[in-house]
């Protein structure tokens, strides 16, 4: 794992946007894994001033997101479809078609799961862009003893819904489930960017890096991967 701590967050976000871009310049029909959650949204802000600047072009790349929540259809300002909306495709000139995010309203998730692993296969994600849950989840896969190869459904834990509450009215409006990408699946990026910034993360940070490799922090199977690059605030990374 190749580890880089900032001394801002607008140094983080440049630089995780420059890997991205560098990704897409390289090969323009480039597969981009994406997350959602609160730090991403500098990174997709600098992303589209690259793109405002004429630096990168996303007309040829397709783009999965790791997740969405059970129940919340794209129009709902919660979902993360929304979100991805909002924060990164209505600002620059990737063809909607080729955005994916798994189908929360589905009626046969088990089928929807099966749908997403079958893309996912055709089209191998080159960069993918992860954010740390305060348990150490990625994607919404959380701690437990096992762990879910390919694209499933799971019942969220009360404090990765308390966490998240903090963007619904309420945490009774908060979902209970979610459709996540498997560690199996997210595993198999070529490059995994992991970004964490804040020292409320600091320890799960230095538990998913330097600790046991475990089911029960289950950002510690990416020291598993060949090619991760840890991108951390001074904050987050104060305790490695
Ligand atoms: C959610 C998302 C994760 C994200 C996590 C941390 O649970 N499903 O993909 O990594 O939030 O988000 P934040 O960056 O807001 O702390």
């Amino acid at each position: 794992m190749d580890t880089i701590i900032f001394e801002t967050q607008q140094e983080l976000d440049a630089y995780a946007a420059g890997l991205i871009a560098d990704t897409v310049n390289r090969k323009p029909n480039a597969v981009l894994g994406l997350a959602t959650g609160s730090t991403p949204i500098g990174i997709y802000d600098k992303i589209v001033e690259l793109y405002n600047q004429q630096k990168v072009s996303f007309r040829g790349v397709t783009t999965f997101n790791l997740d969405e929540y059970v129940g919340l259809s794209p129009d709902d300002e919660q979902s993360y479809a929304y979100y991805m909306n909002r924060h990164l495709f209505s600002h620059i000139d990737i063809p909607q078609d080729q955005t994916h995010l798994p189908d929360g309203t589905a009626d046969n998730l088990e089928a929807e799961c099966r749908r997403y692993d079958d893309m996912l296969a055709a089209s191998p994600v080159d960069i993918q862009l992860l954010g740390l849950g305060h348990n150490g989840h990625i994607g919404f896969n959380e701690p437990g003893t096992a762990l879910t190869g390919g694209t499933h459904a799971v019942e969220l834990k009360p404090e990765t819904r308390e966490a998240n509450a903090r963007f619904f009215a309420s945490m009774d409006d908060v979902p209970d489930k979610a459709v996540t990408m498997g560690v199996g699946s997210i595993l198999k990026a070529d490059t995994i960017v992991l970004a964490v910034r804040g020292s409320d993360k600091a320890n799960i940070v230095k538990e998913a890096l330097t600790g046991p490799i475990t089911t029960s922090v289950p950002a510690s199977l990416l020291q598993t991967h060949a090619r991760v690059i840890v991108l951390l605030d001074r904050e987050a990374g104060r305790m490695l």
